[in-house]
Parts: C-alpha cells; sequence; structure tokens
C-alpha cells in the first residue's frame, strides 16, 4: 500500500534508518478526523514499525476508535475488532489497577499490579535478563494483533523505557540459505503467562469472543507463521520467535535443531542495537506499534508509580506469502519504480516543451514527491 502524502505537512523525524519514527506538532485527534491521514498513518506505523507523539489529549474513546479505525483504514476483516484481554480488561475481577477499572477494551498496564499480584514473578529487576519477555501483543490469539496504541500516563522519575526490535531488520540477518529454509515454516506459539492467575482465581477468561469469533477459550495457543508478511508493506518479517516459542517450537524442525533456532532467533533479536529502538517516557505519550513485524519489552528497572492505557486491535490471521519481499528489496524496488515514472515524466515532458524551456521544466520533475509507486 502505498502513501498519499496527507501527513506530509507535520514533522517527522526517523529514528534509526530500520525502526522509529517520531511525529511532532500533532494531535491523534485531528488525525482520527481525516481518512486518508488515518490511512497513511497505519501504512507508516507498518513501515516503520513504531511511531511516537508526544503530549496528547487523548480520551478512551478516543483511544479505542484509533485503534480500531487504524486497522480498518489498511482492509483489516470486519469481523476483527479491539481485543478484550483475557486478565487486563475492565471486568473488576482480573488484575486492573484498584484505582480504575476503565473498559473491557482498555488494558491499564500498571506497575501497581505488577508489585501486588506478580510479586517475586517480574518486578524483580535484578533477576531479569534483557533477552527475557521480548513479545508481539496476543501472539497467542488464533487471529492476533495487527496495531497497540499505547498512552502512558504516569511515569517512574527514571527507568521503564520500552524497547522495540524490527522483524523485517531480524529476517534481514538471516543469510539466503536460512531465509528459504525458515520461510513457509510454522510454530506453535502459546502463554504460560496466565495460567497461574487463571487458576489462582478460579477464572474463565471470560469466556466469548475476544476481538474475533476465533479468539476465545482458554487454551492461550495458535500456529503461527514463523516467517509472516506483513499485507500492507508487502515485506517478509520474522514473528513466531522469541517468548511466542518458548513455551512452544517450530514444528518442521526436530526438537535439536528447535533448540538451535530459537536460541539463535532470539539473539538476533536481542543482541544487534542496529534493529532496536528505545524510548523514554513522557507523561502523555503515545507510542503505535505494528504487532505483526515487531518485538517489544519493557525494562523493569524503575522504583516508582508506572501506568498507562493500551488498546489492542485484532488484524488478520497470520500468512507466508512466498511472492512478498524482504524490507530492503521491497525498498528498491519501490526506488526503482520511482526512478521510472520521473525518467517517464521528464521525458513526456521534454517532447512536449521547446528548448528555452525544458532544462526549467526537467528541473521541477525531479524534485517531484513520489508516493505512488507500486511494490
Ligand atoms: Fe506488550
Amino acid at each position: 500500500m502505498e502513501l498519499s502524502g496527507a501527513l506530509s505537512s507535520y514533522a517527522q523525524e526517523e529514528l534509526t534508518p530500520s525502526i522509529g519514527t517520531k511525529f511532532a506538532g500533532v494531535q491523534l485527534t485531528e488525525i482520527l478526523k481525516d481518512a486518508a491521514q488515518l490511512r497513511d498513518l497505519a501504512i507508516t506505523v507498518s513501515r516503520r514499525g513504531v511511531v511516537f507523539f508526544n503530549n496528547q489529549e487523548l480520551t478512551v474513546a478516543d483511544h479505542k476508535s484509533i485503534a480500531q479505525a487504524l486497522g480498518s483504514a489498511v482492509g483489516k476483516p470486519q469481523d476483527s475488532h479491539l481485543h478484550r484481554h483475557v486478565l487486563l480488561n475492565g471486568s473488576g475481577v482480573t488484575l486492573q489497577d484498584i484505582a480504575e477499572a476503565v473498559d473491557d477494551e482498555v488494558s491499564v498496564v500498571s506497575s501497581t499490579d505488577r508489585i501486588r499480584v506478580m510479586r517475586n514473578r517480574e518486578h524483580t529487576k535484578s533477576l531479569i535478563p534483557g533477552s527475557h519477555g521480548w513479545h508481539s501483543d496476543t501472539f497467542w490469539e488464533k487471529i492476533p494483533s495487527d496495531y497497540t496504541v499505547l498512552h502512558m500516563l504516569d511515569v517512574p522519575e527514571i527507568g521503564g523505557d520500552t524497547l522495540w526490535a524490527s522483524g523485517y531488520a531480524v529476517y534481514e540477518k538471516l543469510s539466503p540459505q536460512w531465509q528459504r529454509m525458515l520461510d513457509g515454516t510454522t510454530a506453535l506459539c502459546a502463554t504460560k503467562d496466565y495460567d497461574h492467575l487463571r487458576q489462582l482465581m478460579r477464572y474463565d477468561f471470560g469466556g466469548g469472543g475476544r476481538g474475533s469469533p476465533e479468539n476465545s477459550g482458554t487454551k492461550l495457543e495458535a500456529i503461527q507463521p514463523v516467517i509472516r508478511t506483513n499485507p500492507v508493506t508487502g515485506w517478509k518479517s520474522v514473528f513466531a520467535a522469541a517468548h511466542a516459542i518458548e513455551h512452544g517450537y517450530i514444528i518442521e524442525l526436530t526438537p535439536y535443531e528447535n533448540n538451535v533456532v530459537k536460541e539463535y532467533l532470539l539473539k538476533l533479536i536481542t543482541h544487534n542495537a542496529d534493529l532496536q529502538v528505545r524510548h523514554r517516557w513522557t507523561k502523555n505519550d503515545v507510542a503505535i506499534w505494528d504487532n505483526r513485524s515487531v518485538f517489544h519489552r519493557v525494562n523493569f528497572d524503575f522504583e516508582g508509580y508506572r501506568r498507562a492505557h493500551r488498546v489492542v486491535s485484532i488484524g488478520e490471521k497470520p500468512f507466508f506469502s512466498p511472492n512478498s519481499l524482504s524490507r530492503s528489496d521491497g525498498l528498491a524496488r519501490r526506488r526503482a519504480y520511482e526512478l521510472e515514472q520521473t525518467t517517464k515524466n521528464a521525458t513526456h515532458t521534454e517532447q512536449k516543451s521547446d528548448d528555452s524551456s525544458k532544462r526549467k521544466v526537467e528541473t521541477n520533475v525531479i524534485q517531484l514527491p513520489v508516493q505512488r509507486a507500486r511494490l
């Protein structure tokens, strides 16, 4: 999918070559009013993996609308909606921060809950290795998330940063031989994160669909493609890796091969700073990321209160298309198309112009923004 240019009047800064873009001087509530801007935002998130906005005034209703509208703008299935988290929901019987139970489709991500309920499990900063917990949201659902929209409301004085890693770039760290070996493979993805709490609280996860009719039941596992095609960019990304297969395995490989491959994919995510971006939060920041193509984790290195509202949109059933490209090949193809279009335009203009105006027009053609290339 191609950008229309509807967001080009807003300041944007690419934070690294491979992942992360920061917007400035715009409220998401403005973008929400404009269909073309929403669509361009979804495409930008999918291309850049994660985008950031500062100082956002966002009601819960706006927050939910943005999350649902982003996926819809780029064609998610009509029966995909917002995710109702199995525990972090508004029912009041689960983990929500005592101070608030906002909405069934809004998770309150709160350090209070982590300390209160998950004591000695995750909030023990010195015991958590940096390689632990890299995940995409709802990887364990049959129909997992496309976009997450996180609104940070309370931040500790220091610490609690979030890191994201590009799945597109992880794929490109593999040799062509390993890429071919993993293309088309599938993995059992499962989470054990909520099992002990479910049993402890005798809770059935609320039954019913969780953003899609296919997302139900108490068994939080799904078979997902190891290499996933992002339908918005057409690019290949490593998807079923890291935390998603910590308790699962790649189906087509032997147990011994799994040991090697699982460990290697995790290393590619955690050992390559060039495919990561890190955000230090300030109050009212919003981050939006594409769960199809990025992994993320939080640093549990803080002492103070940290609280955010998170809305997770459910997207399409994950798939792998053999015809999809790596990010670099996709970008190279787009550049070649743009160059071809520019040359065609210049030639056409030359034919129509007299000699005296030709040089001036050619200069203008080269400066034209080229937004409509195809992959
Ligand atoms: Fe997450």
